[in-house]
């Protein structure tokens, strides 16, 4: 199966995901990288694997439509079957909900419903919540409101504090993503045999 990861970030996951690839636990390819923000590390990480990559500044388009068609040219180009969004800092419009109804995944870093948007784990230590963990769904025109795939949950122990919580947080993803997005292909898969 061919992905795209979409990321305006550090790219862990992105890595998480590379690596699980490389190692024969998810079975597909990174096809493209989707970056909003150029300066962001994940592209060097891209680059070192030989992946293409699509950077692009929404304040150089006039709209959304506008961004998001340029990106879909580009999905189409590398004939991407999932979208991926793995710290991806935007929310998705129409020009790419529609084609990719039910192939876009999300990952966030809290129990959703709970601390949509940004920065979930601060929003979870200041409401001195005992759990936390990570939410894995689908991609709907909402923040974070999509269909709930898979989650994992951890307790915060008194001592935690952001870096701590988030170290142990991003383990539970690197480890979550790719094991659901695989059980999602193969669930396709298995329903395109029988169908
Ligand atoms: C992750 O914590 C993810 O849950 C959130 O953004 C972060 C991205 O981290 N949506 P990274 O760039 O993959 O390291």
């Amino acid at each position: 199966q061919r992905l795209a990861v979409f990321a305006s970030g550090t790219g862990s996951n992105f890595v998480a995901i590379a690596d699980a690839i490389d190692q024969g636990r998810l079975d597909a390819e990174i096809v493209l990288l989707v970056c909003d923000n150029s300066e962001a590390k994940v592209i060097g990480k891209a680059r070192d694997r030989q992946i293409p990559v699509f950077v692009f500044q929404a304040k150089n388009y006039p709209s959304k439509v506008d961004y998001e068609r340029d990106i879909l040219q580009e999905l189409n180009h590398c004939q991407a079957e999932w979208l991926i969004l793995a710290g991806y800092m935007r929310l998705v419009g129409d020009t790419l909900l529609d084609p990719f109804e039910g192939r876009i995944v999300n990952i966030h870093p809290s129990l959703l419903p709970a601390f949509p948007g940004k920065d979930a784990i601060g929003q979870a230590l200041s409401a001195g919540v005992k759990v936390t963990g990570v939410t894995v769904h689908f991609v709907d025109e909402g923040m974070d409101t999509g269909t709930i795939i898979d989650q994992e949950v951890i307790r915060i122990q008194p001592e935690d504090d952001q870096d701590t919580l988030q170290a142990n947080i991003q383990e539970i993803e690197h480890r979550l993503f790719p094991k659901t997005i695989q059980a999602l292909i193969q669930t396709e898969k298995r329903e395109e045999i029988k169908s």
